[in-house]
């Protein structure tokens, strides 16, 4: 037996010359895959800082309409809608949800006629319309009622679909709402409205500051979603929920949050095979941001990383509130 000193086999050589680890990259990151969750504001002229979210504005239709052309000239190609509802129009049984004239629903006919070939997401759950903060309608206990719930979900659907949503996203996790959700845009004529289903939603700490932006923080009833949410000890019961979403007519699927589940982001990809897209919510974006801030971590390199690693676990796309930033940095990295 020979033994030699050194390395039979030098994993380094392929690491040695940038051009030669670009030839052996096994994953990629291009604007292609980023999403821009954005909060949209009543009025006009409104720009609102969140606080807990250093860099995210809340925006009225007007200034959303000058920013989109920026993040559209970036490459962004996808944004997902959230609108900011007063105090004063929420209920008890959320109608403003399906409201025709909604913040939503204006805010999609406004930049569906402004940017045709931007792709509008919109998200399908009553939180923002609730004066309790759940995302359902609760019986006399406060426990959320499902099928009342998707009945409602069905009607904020399909008028998404009709002010011009490109994907619809039910981001409620009640049972059974794909299906019917599928049936009722079918049945509109709305063949190709896209369902991407928040399939893998935990019932997650990481979403404080979406609540603070949207403004569904302070008045959840009960304090949390665990009645809905799935419990983040769980892995197989995501696939069992990713599997019926698709079985119910799904085009595309989600885990969320993102980087503390990319396990299952895995899972799902092996498993199922379909487009899959993840999540980095608002804490994970707030944690960065305070990392950045103090000068702890690498922002640019950092972000690019973070994003690349949804990738290599499998993701399709990533919902991201770097997405600006990534796009910016992106198109730097090819400049060069
Ligand atoms: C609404 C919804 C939430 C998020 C997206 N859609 C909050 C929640 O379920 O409480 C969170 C997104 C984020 O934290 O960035 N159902």
């Amino acid at each position: 037996m020979t033994s030699s000193p050194f390395p039979q086999r030098r994993m380094r050589r392929l690491r040695a010359k940038d051009a030669l680890r670009g030839l052996v990259a096994e994953h990629r990151l291009t604007t292609d895959d980023l999403i821009y969750p954005v909060f949209v504001l009543p009025g006009e002229n409104a720009r609102e800082a969140v606080p807990s979210m250093p860099g995210v504005e809340r925006l009225s239709i007007d200034l959303l309409g000058q920013e989109t052309a920026k993040w559209v000239e970036l490459g962004i190609r996808t944004i997902a809608l959230f609108p900011v509802t007063p105090m004063s129009l929420k209920t008890e049984c959320a109608s403003e949800a399906f409201n025709p004239e909604g913040l939503a629903q204006q805010a999609m006919r406004a930049l569906k006629k402004a940017f045709p070939e931007v792709m509008l997401m919109s998200d399908i759950a009553l939180d923002p319309f609730t004066s309790h903060g759940q995302d359902g309608l609760l019986d006399e206990t406060g426990y959320v009622m499902n099928d009342e719930t998707v009945e409602v979900l069905i009607k904020q659907a399909l008028s998404h679909a009709e002010a011009g949503a490109d994907i619809v996203a039910p981001s409620d996790m009640m049972d059974g709402r794909i299906g019917n959700i599928r049936k009722a845009l079918e049945e509109a004529g709305h063949i190709n409205t896209c369902i991407m289903a928040y399939s893998a939603k935990y019932a997650s700490a990481y979403y404080g500051p979406f609540r603070d932006a949207v403004g569904s923080a302070a008045n959840i009833k009960g304090g949390n979603k665990k009645t809905y949410q799935m419990d983040p000890a769980n892995t197989d019961e995501a696939l069992h929920e990713i599997a019926l979403d698709i079985e119910e007519g799904a085009d595309m699927v989600m885990v969320k949050p993102g980087m503390p589940y990319l396990d299952v982001v895995r899972r799902c990809k092996d498993e199922f095979k379909v487009p899959t897209f993840a999540y980095q919510v608002s804490g994970e974006y707030a944690m960065h941001q305070a990392a950045f801030a103090n000068g702890w971590l690498n922002e640019d390199a950092v972000i690019l990383e973070s994003l690349l690693a949804f990738k290599r676990a499998g993701a399709d796309g990533i919902l991201t509130y770097f997405a600006p930033q990534a796009a910016a940095l992106l198109a730097k990295q090819n400049d060069k």
